[in-house]
């Protein structure tokens, strides 16, 4: 048996991503659930940005920023980094967290975060009272202390990445948990 929430509820798990946005000299960092990879071709990305904090405006004029997926052990930053604005603070100095020089892009890489996506504006809407953004992924870093095997780059382990996932509508922080299976291939016990 179902039940109906109506559509406001916005029920859903995302991951936490830190997007830091300006310069490394000036630069902010915006906690945003509501990310995603759109395309594989050109690599792209989409995030939504409410029209009224300080990180829009700051994408806008300068058409880049970092998505910086944050585990669970930045949780406490993470949601500082929520409920604070560039308006009226330094994130990076207040919440402790460190910025590193991007490769192609202005706006800094956050250390602690796992994983950080370089990405270029290409294009963004305005749906209501948020900016929708698409980014052209031009560089993934990641953290080397991840990698199963050095020389592998596609060997990460999750455990120790341990992202942070927030569950919108009940708004509560989660882990991941344990591999259950190999996406891709577990689905072909059903094939005929
Ligand atoms: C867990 C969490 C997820 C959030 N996700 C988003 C989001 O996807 N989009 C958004 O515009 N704001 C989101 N926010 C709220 C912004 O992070 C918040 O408004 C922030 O203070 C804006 O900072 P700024 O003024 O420095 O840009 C989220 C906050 C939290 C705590």
């Amino acid at each position: 048996m179902k039940t109906t929430l109506g559509a406001k509820r916005l029920l859903f798990p995302s991951p936490v991503a830190l997007v830091a946005t300006g310069t490394l000299d000036e630069s902010n960092i915006v906690t945003i659930a509501w990310v995603s990879l759109l395309t594989s071709k050109p690599p792209s990305l989409g995030i939504s940005v409410g029209t009224r904090g300080f990180s829009g405006e700051a994408i806008k004029r300068n058409k880049h920023f970092t998505v910086n997926i944050a585990s669970a052990d930045i949780m406490v930053e993470a949601d500082f980094c929520g409920i604070s604005s560039g308006k009226d603070l330094d994130k990076f100095a207040a919440s402790g967290l460190t910025k590193l020089p991007s490769v192609h892009v202005d706006s800094p890489i956050i250390a602690e975060c796992p994983l950080n996506l370089e990405c270029r504006l290409v294009q963004w809407q305005l749906v209501g009272q948020t900016n929708h953004f698409v980014g052209e992924i031009l560089e993934t870093h990641v953290d080397t202390r991840l990698l199963k095997n050095a020389s592998d780059h596609a060997s990460i382990d999750i455990d120790q990445f341990n992202p942070l996932i927030y569950f919108g509508g009940v708004r509560e922080y989660r882990i991941v948990g344990e591999k259950i299976g190999d996406a891709y291939q577990v689905g072909n016990k059903l094939k005929k």
